[in-house]
Formats: structure tokens, C-alpha cells, sequence
């Protein structure tokens, strides 16, 4: 029997406000299937201070992190759990660099360069290691247990 769960790996994805409210929600989830992730689980949310915050902790001695805080809290987000072997660094390579207006230049046809303005409005979001993707999960889908989705294709 053929089974290529164990290749399988999970990372955190968002459309930041500024996505969602652009109307790219739908090109970049064509994007991500095409790109043959499987999205696991997604929902729509409102982020407030608190929680935006939290998930930003690590840059919270920053001079952006004030007006990261304030971006991201400014509209809704969606967020979404993608699978397919290597989600990480795969949707890391999709979304291109952080800076939207460098990204244009040097990785245009990445989702920052469509769809991004500049270093803070970025439009997406990826979790940069397969910890962070853990944590990240965690942070939004306290219920999503790993292979629970996955398993049900190992029926097939
Ligand atoms: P970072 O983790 O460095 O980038 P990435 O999103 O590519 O993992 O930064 C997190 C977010 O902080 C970034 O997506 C947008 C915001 N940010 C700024 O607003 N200004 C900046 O100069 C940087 C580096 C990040
Ligand atoms: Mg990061």
C-alpha cells in the first residue's frame, strides 16, 4: 500500500487585512490549490490589540510593532492551516520576501508582489519554521489534532 503520510507537513497562513479587504482572497486560495496544498482548516477573524500582540510577541521591541499592531487589527484576516510535504518553506517561497515594494523587483510573481504595498502591509502571512508553524496552529486552531484531516485520505 501506498502511504505518503509521513512526508506530509502542516504551516500557518494568512491574508492580512489588507488581502482580504483588497478582494484577493480568492486569487491566492487559487494560488495555494494550485500550488497543490491542501487547506486544511480556515477562518475568517477580526483580530484585536490583545491577540495580535501575542502573535507578533517576538517583534514586540520594535520600532514597526505599534503600527503592525494597528495594521493587522484594522480589518479581518483569514486564516488557514495548508498541508502538502515541505508547507513551510513551500509557502514561504509563494508568498516572497517581506518587503512588498522588493518583492516586485525581485520575486514578482510571488503573492507579496501581487498583491502587497510594502515591509508592513504585505498582505500575507507564513510561519517561517516548522516550530513556529506548530506554535502559530496552536495559537488559532486549539482543535486541530496533526493527521486527523490526513488520515482520511489514507483510507483512499
Ligand atoms: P517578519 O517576521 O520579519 O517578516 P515575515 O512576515 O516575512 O515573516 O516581520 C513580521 C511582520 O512585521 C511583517 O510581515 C510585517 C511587519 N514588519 C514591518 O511592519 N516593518 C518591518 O520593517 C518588518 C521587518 C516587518
Ligand atoms: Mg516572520
Amino acid at each position: 500500500p501506498v502511504r505518503c503520510l509521513g512526508s506530509e507537513e502542516r504551516t500557518l497562513a494568512m491574508i492580512k487585512p489588507d488581502g482580504v479587504s483588497g478582494n484577493y482572497s480568492d486569487d491566492i486560495k487559487r494560488i495555494i490549490l494550485e500550488a497543490n496544498f491542501n487547506i486544511v482548516t480556515e477562518t475568517l477573524a477580526q483580530l484585536d490589540k490583545e491577540t495580535a500582540s501575542a502573535f507578533y510577541h517576538e517583534h514586540s521591541s520594535r520600532s514597526f510593532f505599534p503600527h503592525l499592531v494597528t495594521y493587522m487589527t484594522s480589518g479581518p484576516v483569514l486564516v488557514m492551516v495548508l498541508e502538502k510535504p515541505n508547507a513551510v518553506s513551500d509557502w514561504r517561497g509563494l508568498i516572497g520576501p517581506t518587503d512588498a515594494q522588493k518583492a516586485k523587483i525581485s520575486h514578482p510573481h510571488s503573492i507579496r508582489a501581487l498583491c502587497g504595498k510594502d515591509s508592513q502591509s504585505n498582505c500575507v502571512h507564513g510561519s517561517d519554521s516548522t516550530s513556529s508553524a506548530e506554535r502559530e496552529i496552536k495559537f488559532f486552531f486549539k482543535d486541530v489534532v496533526p493527521g486527523d484531516i490526513a488520515s482520511q485520505h489514507d483510507e483512499l
